[in-house]
């Protein structure tokens, strides 16, 4: 290898760019900015389908202004305003999707009070895994750095050790010499059959 070990957030692009295809069905738990909105909407295409949420409004507009201005078809991207939590509600039934991206914490440049939380994030954890293809990935890049951060840490990091070997792979991604809690990545791996059609 001749380059660097990519960061939490280049690694998880790097793990989008390689399970997601045109025409796949995809979200993004945690809106926010939108650079991963954007990316997601420019690996499917006009044939697949975004389901995007952020529980700020601002941040579900700026993100639409973003997409519009990257000359992206809205028609197969949908946002809400809405937690994570309540994916399943969104997402049509039985609908499988290829991959979900959840960045943890707060929205950098926005108010650094409004965090993502143990117990809906694992709610949305779940939500995905339902829907997730055989193959798909979930990736969680985990921002532990400010108030409430480790909380959540431990506790996602306890939910994907309690998981199924047998249905799922979990792994971390994590530089483990550097200092002030540099994100790190967990991501599953559905390895069973599924059912659902999409
Ligand atoms: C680290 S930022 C996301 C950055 C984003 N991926 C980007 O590309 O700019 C975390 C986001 O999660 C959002 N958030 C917090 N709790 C949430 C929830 N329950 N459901 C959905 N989004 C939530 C925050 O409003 C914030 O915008």
């Amino acid at each position: 290898m001749s380059e660097k070990l990519p960061n939490a957030l280049a690694y998880s692009h790097q793990l989008l760019k390689h399970i997601i295809s045109r025409g796949n069905t995809v979200v993004d738990c945690t809106v926010g900015n939108g650079n991963d909105t954007l990316l997601l909407a420019n690996l499917v295409g006009k044939t697949g389908s975004v389901y995007g949420f952020d529980i700020q409004q601002t941040a579900i507009n700026h993100t639409h202004d973003r997409l519009k201005a990257n000359g992206l078809n809205e028609e197969n991207i949908h946002l809400f305003t809405a937690s994570h939590s309540q994916l399943d509600h969104f997402l049509p039934k039985k609908s499988l999707i290829s991959a979900a991206i959840f960045n943890l914490g707060y929205l950098p440049g926005g108010d650094k009070s409004i965090i993502t939380h143990p117990e809906s994030t694992i709610e949305a954890i779940k939500g995905c895994l339902n829907h997730l293809k055989q193959n798909g990935l979930v990736v969680i890049v985990i921002y532990y750095g400010h108030p409430g951060g480790q909380t959540e840490k431990n506790a996602i990091l306890d939910f994907g050790k309690s998981l199924d070997q047998k249905k799922f792979a979990a792994l971390t991604y994590q530089f483990i010499n550097q200092k002030h809690e540099p994100p790190f990545v967990l991501v599953i791996q559905n390895i069973a059959p599924t059912v659902k059609n999409s």
